[in-house]
């Protein structure tokens, strides 16, 4: 099987590349290749974790994954009941029924929900926008998934700035599974969590994957989340992946430098873990540059370069079973 490939795929993401180009007066235009050339599969019930520091194209390629952002090249493909739809090309009633499908979760549970509307409303009226107009329907449902994200019902009636900021974010995946989707990029949903709270929002999206097939894209910069949240992390630098596979592989057994460098820094992983890295001291601050260098992209902050890295692209190569790096050192 090739490199990101799963069974029973959900979602198909083939050679996909997301560029921007940014164009100031009197400059030269600067091309942001933001998603360069990723091929990941995300199977029914599956939830595989994207990992990378800031700017290494995680949210851009969980947009192209849900269809927000058109793919520069490449392909989107969303797979139900052995129909294919073309997910960078969707449009009309297509699209529409997209939107359904593949629904997101932000980081901020405050910014994307009305804090002066009610809980009741501010589910009600997603629900009605999508068609649903049947009261009995509409409530329903609305129990349905607060008992599904473990929000008590008389939660409803309250206003949604007198949440916590855990039950938002409950509130903000009660709004998404409302649609029952086929799949969800969760953008760093954790991320202004209590560590207390991260754990319980990750057991409501592994209990949605295991019960109704419902397939994530788990968004995050820290690998210890990554590792309890899904089952294959994919580690993504300058928009492309250095390396993928099981969680517990990339963590335990991590091939390529910049995964290793990327476990050094994480405060989160046990230190034991962390003294098997030893030997990667990246140069360079952890700030992602937006120029790409010939040859393998992390060359410049590589410790182990070699004359071949600043020149050859290196491709994926199996290292394991299922256990992908991009790496010459392989
Ligand atoms: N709409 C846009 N126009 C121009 N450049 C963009 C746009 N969106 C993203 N980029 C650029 O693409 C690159 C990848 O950005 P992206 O937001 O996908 O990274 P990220 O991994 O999600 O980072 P973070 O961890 O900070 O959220 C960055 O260099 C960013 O500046
Ligand atoms: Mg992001």
């Amino acid at each position: 099987m090739p490199a990101g490939s799963t069974n029973d795929p959900v979602l198909k993401l083939e050679d996909l590349c997301v560029f921007f180009t940014s164009k100031r007066f009197m400059e030269k235009a600067v091309v942001v290749k933001a998603v360069d050339g990723v091929s990941l599969e995300v199977g029914r019930g599956e939830v595989v974790a994207l990992v990378g520091e800031s700017g290494s194209g995680k949210t851009t390629m969980g947009r192209a994954a849900i269809g927000l952002t058109a793919p520069t090249s490449g392909k989107v493909t969303l797979v139900e009941n052995d129909l294919e739809v073309d997910v960078g090309k969707a449009k009309g009633k297509t699209w529409k029924g997209l939107r359904k499908r593949l629904q997101i979760i932000f980081q901020d549970p405050f910014s994307s929900i009305d804090p002066n509307m009610r809980v009741y409303d501010s589910l009600k009226i997603p629900l009605q926008s999508q068609g649903v107009k049947d009261a009995g329907e509409v409530s329903r449902t609305i129990d349905d998934v607060m008992r599904r994200v473990g929000l008590p019902k008389e939660l409803l009636d309250n206003y949604v700035f007198q949440l916590s900021g855990g039950q938002r974010q409950r509130i903000g995946i009660a709004r998404v599974l409302l649609f029952n989707p086929a799949l969800v990029v969760a953008d760093e949903p954790v991320s202004m969590l209590d560590a207390s709270l991260k754990g319980d929002i990750i057991h409501i999206i592994e209990k949605e994957a295991k019960e109704r097939g419902t397939a994530f894209i788990f968004i995050t910069h820290d690998m210890a989340v990554a590792r309890v949240a899904a089952q294959r992390i994919a580690v993504l630098y300058l928009g492309k992946v250095a390396e993928i596979g099981p969680s517990d592989r990339v963590i335990e057994n991590p091939y390529h430098p910049y995964t290793k460098a990327l476990l050094q820094a994480s405060p989160t992983i046990e230190p034991g873990m962390r003294d098997k890295t030893k030997e990667v001291n990246v140069r360079g601050d952890l700030a992602i540059s937006t120029e790409h260098p010939p040859g393998c992209v992390f060359h410049p902050r590589c410790p182990l370069v070699m004359d071949r890295c600043k020149t050859d692209v290196p491709e994926l190569k199996e290292l394991e079973p299922g256990h992908w790096a991009s790496c010459w050192l392989y």
